[in-house]
């Protein structure tokens, strides 16, 4: 078991048989120095993949990623759900449809923060639906840029977004990927279930 799985076994709270509950590491208070660990795995898993650029969305991908692209030596792009007051400048953007909370974001970058020339990489917290990860891959294929790949905090396997990029033909690394939630139980891909 790795830093991040001994983590999700001693703080990790099941609510239901789909929903885990990780506010004191990852999701409210953050745990840096496990942002640290995890920001040098995805770097390692991406070390020969010519990143450029790092592609999240606020707000609990910032951390990992912030870490990530340290190790990468690269700079980080959050997308915005809500429009900035500030925002003067021409968007990509993309509709994003979350199946848990039954609401479309529309999420967007300032179209300067990613060039054609960029390979990107995608970070988020949570994959469950995948609908996040695709808005970004979108916005990605948009700037004509090159999607490297998806590195994943947390992967819900029993739910379909890792499917969904895999099949698309896009490199999905997920840090811990978690099988079942069932009977208060977290089982993590791998792992004999009891
Ligand atoms: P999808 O993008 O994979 O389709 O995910 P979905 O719409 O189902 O998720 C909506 C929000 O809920 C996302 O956070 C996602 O990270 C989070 N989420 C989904 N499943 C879980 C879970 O089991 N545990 C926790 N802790 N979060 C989950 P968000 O609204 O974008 O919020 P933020 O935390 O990034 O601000
Ligand atoms: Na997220
Ligand atoms: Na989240």
């Amino acid at each position: 078991m790795n830093l991040l799985q001994q983590k999700i076994i001693t703080e990790g709270q099941v609510l239901s048989d789909s929903i885990l509950k990780v506010d004191s590491f990852l999701n409210h208070q953050i745990d840096p120095q496990l942002m640290k660990y995890i920001g040098e795995e995805f770097a390692g898993l991406f070390a020969e993949a010519g990143i450029t650029k790092i592609l999240t969305i606020e707000s609990s991908g910032i951390a990992p990623s912030v870490m990530a692209g340290l190790s990468l030596g690269v700079p980080v792009v959050f997308a915005r759900k809500r429009k900035s007051l500030t925002l003067v400048d021409q968007l990509y953007s993309s509709k994003v449809y979350s199946f848990t909370k039954n609401e479309t974001n529309e999420i967007s970058i300032a179209n300067s923060y990613i060039t054609s020339d960029d390979v990107v990489l995608v970070i988020d917290d949570f994959l469950a639906n995948g609908q996040a990860a695709l808005g970004l891959i979108d916005i990605v294929e948009q700037a004509g840029a090159t999607a490297a790949g998806v590195g994943i905090v947390i992967e819900k396997g029993f739910q379909n977004g890792g499917n969904l990029i895999r099949e698309r033909g896009i490199r999905v690394e997920s840090l811990a990927i978690i099988d079942s939630l069932s009977d208060g139980i977290v089982t993590f891909k791998g792992e004999n279930s009891r």
